[in-house]
């Protein structure tokens, strides 16, 4: 299985980079293809500008799209990874959502609605938050969530997606955070 993995944090140090790790690790245990996409440590530019849109209509679309939607074609199973910010993720995974899942490559419209294009597929969303479960579902946060960027996934038509938000990372104990870092293992172990 062809796996894309997308992260993002700008801190190699984070508890977000030891997750990283994680995924990576398993992965590889798993002896399938990967390609990793550091967004930060790509610089990967987020702002879906009116080239852009000038490219979706004519289909000349700049060389970093080309090169991402190509990938996103190749894989099986994308991952995306991140902490949650403002209920949603950081800008530059929202904006490689924007530019690379675009209209005419990840969906199309027809008469009966919206097609997705990425058939086949498996998604997989990992997010970190400070706020704790119960405090995540009364805010409404993991609904956000789950509407826009896991809704990503059945939108441009993949097969199968999961998200699995790991809660109060910020307040937990250590050991708290190791179990995590255990229980992450054995998602991607189930579910690659
Ligand atoms: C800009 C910003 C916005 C945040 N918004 C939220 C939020 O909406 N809900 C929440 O539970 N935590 C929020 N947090 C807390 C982060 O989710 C938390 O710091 C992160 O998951 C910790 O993981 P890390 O140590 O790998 O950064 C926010 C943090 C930042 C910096």
């Amino acid at each position: 299985m062809n796996t894309l993995f997308l992260y993002a944090h700008p801190n190699p140090l984070s508890f977000n980079a030891a997750l990283a790790q994680v995924i990576q690790e398993e992965i590889k245990k798993k002896g399938g293809p990967m390609k990793i996409k550091d967004l930060y440590a790509m610089n990967f530019n987020p702002v879906l500008s009116e080239q852009d849109f000038e490219g979706y209509h004519n289909g000349q679309l700049p060389k970093d799209i080309q090169q991402e939607q190509a990938d996103v074609s190749w894989a099986d199973l994308i991952i995306m990874q991140g902490p949650v910010w403002w209920h949603s993720v950081p800008a530059i995974m929202k904006g490689y959502i924007d530019r690379v899942f675009s209209l005419g490559f990840a969906y199309r419209y027809t008469r009966q609605g919206p097609e997705g294009l990425l058939k086949g597929k498996k998604g997989l969303l990992i997010t970190t938050s400070g706020a704790d479960q119960k405090a995540a579902e009364m805010s409404g946060m993991l609904t956000n969530l789950e509407r826009s960027v896991a809704g990503v996934f059945p939108f441009t038509g993949f097969e199968e997606y999961k998200h699995h938000n790991f809660f109060g990372v910020t307040t937990v104990s250590d050991e708290a955070r190791k179990q995590m870092l255990t229980e992450l293992g054995e998602l991607i172990r189930n579910y690659a």
